[in-house]
């Protein structure tokens, strides 16, 4: 389906080996890659940094939908964008200055991603919409892989699609956290177009699930 992308998170693939699991997806049919990145304060676990995009550079085809998930990206967003990120999405409740990572971001010719956690209301970020690229609902407590899909947030999604339509805008609605068969369902009829799944394609057969992900 147009307009239908997906986005395999690589928390769930296997790190001894990770650049053989983006090429893998990537040839399964994955559309971007996601790569959660997080500082054990903003988000209780920590995880990867810029070193291990900028290796993830090397893979050819891999579009680099890089999830941040620490405080003050825009002390940090650099070292992304310089490492080879093709689109970075920092979180709303850790931003302290927001012009300044959009500013970084367009100046690097980089797509623009701004993401809410489950309690923080949508419209928050109302004002911002036209600064942005791509809006990530997260549909789990940041944090882990493999958690249950929160179906209260796609209130948020069917908000976002009604600003996009009213105001004339133009950015992805992503979701991220707990997408499976039947969860990916629920978000594209509310209006998302972008998909990361973590669990649901690096515990299968990766061609497999990516096909069922981009059924409609
Ligand atoms: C959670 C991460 C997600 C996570 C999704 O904080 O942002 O990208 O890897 O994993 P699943 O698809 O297993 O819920
Ligand atoms: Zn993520």
């Amino acid at each position: 389906m147009a307009n239908s992308l997906i986005s395999p998170s690589i928390l769930s693939a296997d790190f001894s080996k990770l650049g053989a699991e983006v090429e893998a997806v990537i040839k399964a049919g994955a559309d971007w890659i996601h790569v959660d990145v997080m500082d054990g304060h903003f988000v209780p676990n920590l995880t990867i940094g810029a070193p291990v995009v900028k290796s993830l550079r090397q893979v050819e085809g891999a579009f680099l939908d890089v999830h941040l998930m620490i405080d003050k990206p825009e002390k940090w967003v650099g070292d992304y964008l310089k490492a080879g990120a093709d689109l970075v999405t920092c979180h709303w409740e850790a931003c302290e200055d927001f012009d300044s990572y959009v500013q970084q971001i367009r100046d690097a010719g980089k797509k623009v991603g701004l993401s809410i956690k489950p309690n923080t209301p949508v419209s928050e970020i109302e004002s911002v919409l036209e600064k942005l690229d791509l809006v990530l609902v997260m549909t789990v407590e940041p944090g882990f892989g493999g958690q249950s899909f929160m179906a209260d947030q796609i209130e948020k999604i069917l908000q976002l699609k009604k600003w996009k339509e009213d105001k004339g805008l133009d950015f992805y609605i992503e979701v991220d956290g707990g997408i499976n068969e039947e969860t990916v369902k629920l978000c594209r009829d509310a209006g998302a177009d972008v998909f990361v799944a973590g669990s649901f394609v690096f515990k299968r057969n990766y061609a497999e699930a990516i096909a069922i992900l981009k059924e409609d």
